[in-house]
């Protein structure tokens, strides 16, 4: 039977897939979530929005004859891979994971690990500082319990809502981000600290790299769990578990 696939996307891997999956031919839709304003266009039919939960993507599973579901979203988009297991699981759809294996620290990182979004929040409880958030958009009021900071907020779109900050700064830029205009930026704001999700892969990591470089501290929030999964690391062997 010919393979109908939906990639789960919202990630520079997401995108060299569709791209791969499109030149291959094959029969694939492209999902984002819709939490960006003007997403990258994809190469393959595109659909915007959440599912409706597992109940949700199951329906959509059958509607649509998906025989493989490749989840391609970011490692901390925890509540879409869930889904994905437990939607996969309950429509006996094959389910595969494209990901990127986790930052390690290198020496001269000065990390302080964290287990979650409150754990950062909790690293913060400490005298003034001029703190680099780049953790996108969703989670920056918890940030606003500490005041005594002055912030600097790398988003990909304008923020929407008012932030509840003392003293902040916003930058507006999509990645892949490089170290020569991460140093730059990071040094032109004079960042002390910089909070920061372990993303993994090369998109985001010049940040990481900046920080050591200026011997700065790095808040590094570790990945959620996710339920047990096939996990591939490369376009390649995804494509190879398909065929
Ligand atoms: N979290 C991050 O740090 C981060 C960073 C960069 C990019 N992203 C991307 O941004 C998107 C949202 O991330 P998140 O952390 O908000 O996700 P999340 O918390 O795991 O997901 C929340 C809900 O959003 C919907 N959703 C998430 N990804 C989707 C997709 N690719 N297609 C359709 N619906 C999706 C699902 O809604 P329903 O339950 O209604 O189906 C899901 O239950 C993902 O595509 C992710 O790859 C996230």
């Amino acid at each position: 039977m010919r393979p109908t696939v939906l990639v789960l996307g919202g990630t520079t891997e997401a995108t060299a897939l569709a791209q791969a999956l499109s030149d291959g031919g094959y029969d694939a839709t492209f999902s984002y979530a819709g939490r960006v304003a003007q997403p990258k266009a994809q190469p393959l039919p595109t659909r915007i929005g959440g599912f409706g939960g597992v109940d949700g993507l199951v329906n959509y599973l059958h509607e649509h004859h998906i025989t493989h579901v490749i989840d391609a979203t970011h490692p901390f988009a925890a509540q879409m891979s869930r889904n994905a297991v437990a939607a996969c699981r309950k429509a006996d759809v094959r389910l595969i994971a494209l990901t990127r294996p986790e930052w390690l620290a290198l020496k001269g990182d000065r990390w302080t690990h964290v287990p979650d979004m409150a754990g950062a929040v909790g690293a913060l409880d400490r005298g003034s500082c001029r703190v680099m958030l780049a953790i996108g958009k969703q989670q920056l009021a918890e940030f606003a319990v500490h005041r005594q900071h002055h912030y600097l907020l790398r988003l990909v779109d304008e923020p929407t809502v008012a932030l509840r900050f003392d003293s902040y700064e916003v930058v507006v830029a999509q990645g892949p981000f490089n170290l020569t205009d991460d140093l730059a930026l990071m040094r032109a704001h004079k960042i002390d600290l910089l909070v920061s999700k372990n993303a993994g892969g090369t998109a985001a990591r010049a940040k990481i790299d900046a920080a050591r470089e200026m011997g700065i501290e790095v808040v590094m929030i570790d990945r959620p769990k996710v339920p047990k999964r096939i996990v591939v690391g490369s376009v390649d062997d995804a494509l190879r578990w398909i065929r």
